[in-house]
């Protein structure tokens, strides 16, 4: 294994919790039931399918003009959250294990269906820290799809098959498996058992990747 490409949204940071917190906004104002349950099936997928998956349980009918609007509405409550973000919101475990991983000689990227990483890392003071970062501006298939992790790979010139992905969303553990790579979730995933190692913290990689 020669590089480790991170999901950020609930592995780096707990912008996942914004994320369900915005979406719970747009569905309440919308009358549309929407709980964790729900919102569990929203990590990794793009924002426009995430729309698609929060109105299952709409009765009616929406434009595309509208469902934009929605997506936006979502969206500019999402970026309030973030504004408030700072490094303070980055871990000591999360720093200590990438800094020790890097000490090793692994090459780290990020592979975020996200729109907002670039931002997300800057507000965390990883602004320039990683080797590559794939995300949702460079892609045009989300996961399961494995094409983020894939650009990811391709940045950093390491083979698929020497890139370790860590995952926090069973569609993106999916993902990584599509893309020959080996995968070790956190979280909801890694409950699930999506993984090649489902880790109980974080800290569990110094074990994997030594
Ligand atoms: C992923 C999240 O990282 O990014 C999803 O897990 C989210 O929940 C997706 O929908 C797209 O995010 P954004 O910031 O581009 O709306
Ligand atoms: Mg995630």
């Amino acid at each position: 294994m020669k590089a480790i490409i991170f999901d950020l949204d609930g592995v780096i940071c707990h912008t996942d919790e914004y994320h369900y917190l915005a979406w719970k906004n747009m569905a309440d104002g919308l009358g549309v039931y929407f709980d964790r349950e729900i919102n569990n099936r929203l990590r990794g997928v793009s924002r426009m399918a995430s729309l698609e998956i929060v109105l299952e349980k709409y009765n009616g009918q929406l434009s595309a003009a509208e469902k934009e609007a929605l997506a936006t509405q979502k969206n500019e409550l999402y970026k309030e959250s973030l504004k408030n973000m700072s490094p303070s919101d980055l871990s000591e475990e999360v720093k200590t294990t990438l800094d020790t991983l890097r000490s090793r000689g692994y090459k780290l990227a990020i592979g975020s269906s996200s729109k907002n990483a670039p931002f997300i890392l800057q507000q965390l003071g990883l602004g320039s820290y990683f080797d590559a970062i794939s995300d949702g501006n460079n892609i045009t298939h989300s996961k399961p799809d494995p094409e983020v992790f894939v650009k990811a790979a391709q940045m950093l010139c390491i083979p698929c098959e020497e890139c370790l992905v860590v995952e926090d969303a069973v569609s993106g553990a999916q993902a990584g498996h599509a893309g020959g790579m080996q995968v070790a979730c956190v979280g909801d995933a890694s409950q699930a058992g999506a993984g090649d190692f489902n880790m109980k913290s974080f800290a569990e990689l110094l074990e994997i990747a030594k």
